[in-house]
């Protein structure tokens, strides 16, 4: 068991590269598993999660080449080069490789079996199965058809559907985008509030046409992608600890600055952003660009005095995985704080909610879990504690920002999990000047 070793740190200062994003990076992967050939992918993320994905297209039998300097090359054979794959198919703690990939399956004419870690198999599956069944494909799942593991059997071609989903979920959509790829006729997704659209970014690239208006997505099938290039940006999911972290340790008066080049700034991911400058934190974009398709800047951000705020309605979509480093800037944020409409977050990695709750209070903070989100009281000076990731990525790297923001020594269990979306995580903060350790028994 691994732990890390978080001691207060007075100020944090310089420039840091976060690593590329998750979600780009899957999408490129499986994107270029069904095109006409060769694509390289710069700057992917090699975590985890992303390597779940490229397993699984080398299992369905793309040849994947690793290159020096975080490069790609995948070189497709276009979608029907795919084969049934020899074994079950792992894809370990990995939602999003689970849910897109099923949908990629759903089109393809042969059985696929899926399945993952415990957590993974805890995940909602029936909101992916249901429309994906409607378009032809036969899906068995676990549960009474709610979980992992599932069967797959695939058709070809699928029919288009119309689809009002039930929450917002890229994961979803995307799933569903990518059974329109091989279903005659335009599907149709609309959203109860627009979640994040790099799939949509991403199609175009690789040749797809694909149509968006406000809440709404559409694709008419069948169509091929060629091969592309595809540049991925630091993940803003990963800068948040960073920010965060930079914001709470130390005073406006001790100075400091922490400077974050090329993270992506599509604004369906910018919710986090958007409620710290209501805090009273500014997080400054400088060199605003674009990379194959994604909005990017270079962030930059100084400690701060925040206040509480509230937090609702279709913006949780835009924050949904910056949740628990934002309970770690509310707790010690001047007054309280009001998460509310958050209940995905409930079927997440873990429960973030109860999680969060359980394990701020051990470090002083005065949090109450609601059935949609929490209430933070703020204004808490936190002290050291024992804490547990409870195998959750997030929740590991939430704490350690915390425990930098807190008095005494801090000790958060299990956090090999960091690795599923940001290898590097301790360099990357030591680098800034954090007091962090980690220990492996
Ligand atoms: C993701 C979408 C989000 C997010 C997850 C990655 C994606 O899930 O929580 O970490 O890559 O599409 P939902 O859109 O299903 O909420």
């Amino acid at each position: 068991m691994t732990r890390l070793i978080v001691r207060p740190t007075p100020r944090l200062a310089g420039a840091v590269t976060v690593p590329g994003d998750k979600s780009i990076t899957h999408r490129a992967i499986l994107l270029a598993a069904l095109a006409d050939g060769p694509t390289v992918i710069n700057g992917y993320l090699p975590a985890d999660d992303c390597l779940r994905s490229l397993a699984a297209v080398e299992a369905l039998g793309v040849t994947v080449v690793k290159e020096p300097a975080l490069r790609l090359r995948i070189e497709g054979k276009g979608v029907d080069a795919l084969r049934e794959p020899a074994s079950l198919l792992d894809l370990g703690n990995s939602g999003t490789t689970l849910r897109l990939l099923t949908g990629l399956l759903a089109g393809r004419p042969f059985v696929s079996v899926l399945t993952g870690d415990a957590s993974l198999r805890r995940r909602p599956m029936r909101r992916v199965i249901e429309p994906l069944t409607r378009m032809g494909a036969e899906i068995f799942a676990w549960g009474g058809g709610e979980r992992a593991p599932l069967v797959i059997q695939g058709r070809r071609p699928l029919r288009s559907i119309d689809a009002a989903l039930p929450v917002a979920s890229a994961q979803l959509k995307s799933a569903l985008l990518l059974a329109a790829l091989s279903a005659e006729g335009t599907t149709r997704i609309t959203e109860p509030a627009r979640s994040r659209d790099h799939t949509e970014r991403m199609l175009p690239q690789f040749g797809a046409r694909v149509k968006s208006d406000g809440t709404g997505v559409s694709l008419a099938g069948p169509q091929r992608l060629r091969g592309a290039e595809i540049s991925v940006p630091g993940d803003l999911s990963s800068a948040a600890f960073l920010l965060v972290a930079a914001i709470i340790v130390g005073s406006s008066s001790a100075g400091g600055e922490v400077r974050l080049p090329s993270v992506g700034v599509n604004p369906t991911r910018t919710g986090l952003l958007d409620l710290l400058a209501r805090m009273g934190a500014k997080v400054g974009l400088e060199r605003p660009r674009e990379l194959s398709g994604e909005p990017v800047a270079d962030l930059i951000v100084s400690p701060a005095a925040l206040r509480g705020v509230t937090a609702a309605g279709s913006e949780i979509v835009a924050m949904i995985d910056e949740f628990p480093i934002l309970c770690v800037a509310a707790a010690v944020a001047k007054g309280e704080t009001l998460v509310r409409d958050a209940q995905e977050l409930r079927v997440k990695e873990s429960d973030r909610i109860a999680v969060m709750g359980r394990e701020l209070r051990k470090l002083g903070a005065g949090i109450e879990e609601l059935p949609d989100g929490v209430r933070i009281a703020g204004g808490a000076v936190l002290h050291g504690a024992t804490c547990h990731s409870h195998g959750d990525h997030r929740i590991a790297m939430a704490l350690a920002v915390a425990g930098l923001a807190a008095r005494g020594e801090t000790i958060i269990e299990d956090v090999q999990c960091i690795e599923t979306s940001f290898p590097g995580f301790v360099d990357a903060f030591r680098r800034v000047g954090a007091d962090i350790t980690l220990e492996a028994d």
